[in-house]
């Protein structure tokens, strides 16, 4: 029996009584087996981080997810925190850095501005990928591999409970997935977000009995 990736879910909303989105997804993933989410405003709520504490959760997973609303072109203030605290010289990076090594990073974020406003023509002009390349070049530098982002756009648009089970339904698919290494790997690299086609990316139930 193959071991599961151990999955670590670093889960930010500074608000959670008012999320619905976040919210929605978190709940979805809730109880999975070698998933573990850790959610830093509970946590943390005066920001003292316990920065020996999540070196190891750290090492004792294989797959970091950010998971978070996009504030301000970014992730709320706690995860920079945790950012600049936790990833020190000669653990995550540097002479001896090398904790993170082999690992893959994975952002998962939702946006208020819908896909059309994150283009040259939009009000955003910047595309998604763009805006998150300082998360790309910190698993870069860190040694992760960093996956195409899993992204919600629009969420002011997403009215009915519908809409809010379908994304949760694919954060579910993409999150067991990356623990069962039922990925596709080759077309998740080429796609511009996880979420994009997820049937092409994650392997069916046959295809993974296949190898
Ligand atoms: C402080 C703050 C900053 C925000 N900045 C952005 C932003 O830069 N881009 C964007 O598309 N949406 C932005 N939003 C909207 C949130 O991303 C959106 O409300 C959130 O993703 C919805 O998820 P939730 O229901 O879990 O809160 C911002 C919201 C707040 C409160």
């Amino acid at each position: 029996m193959v071991r599961p990736n151990q999955v670590l879910i670093l889960f930010a909303h500074p608000a959670l009584e008012k999320s619905r989105v976040n919210r929605h997804l978190i709940e979805g993933i809730h109880g999975l087996d070698s998933v573990t989410v850790h959610d830093l405003y509970e946590v943390y709520p005066s920001f003292h981080i316990n920065v020996g504490f999540e070196q190891n959760l750290l090492l004792q997973h294989d797959i970091i997810v950010f998971q978070h609303p996009f504030y301000w072109y970014s992730s709320p203030a706690i995860l920079k925190e945790w950012q600049d605290l936790v990833l020190q010289h000669g653990f995550a990076y540097g002479q001896g850095g090398t904790a993170l090594h082999g690992k893959k990073f994975l952002s998962a974020i939702t946006t208020g501005g819908d896909a059309h406003a994150y283009h040259r023509e939009g009000h955003n002009y910047f595309t998604i990928r763009e805006l998150l390349v300082p998360f790309e070049q910190t698993a870069r530098l860190c040694g992760m591999e960093y996956l195409p982002p899993f992204v919600i756009q629009g969420t002011h648009q997403l009215r009915d409970k519908q809409d809010l089970a379908r994304h949760s339904k694919d954060y579910l698919r993409a999150i067991t997935a990356l623990r069962d290494d039922t990925i596709e790997w080759e077309h998740l690299r080429r796609s511009p977000h996880f979420n994009h086609n997820l049937d092409q990316v994650i392997k069916t139930q046959e295809a993974s009995h296949r190898g």
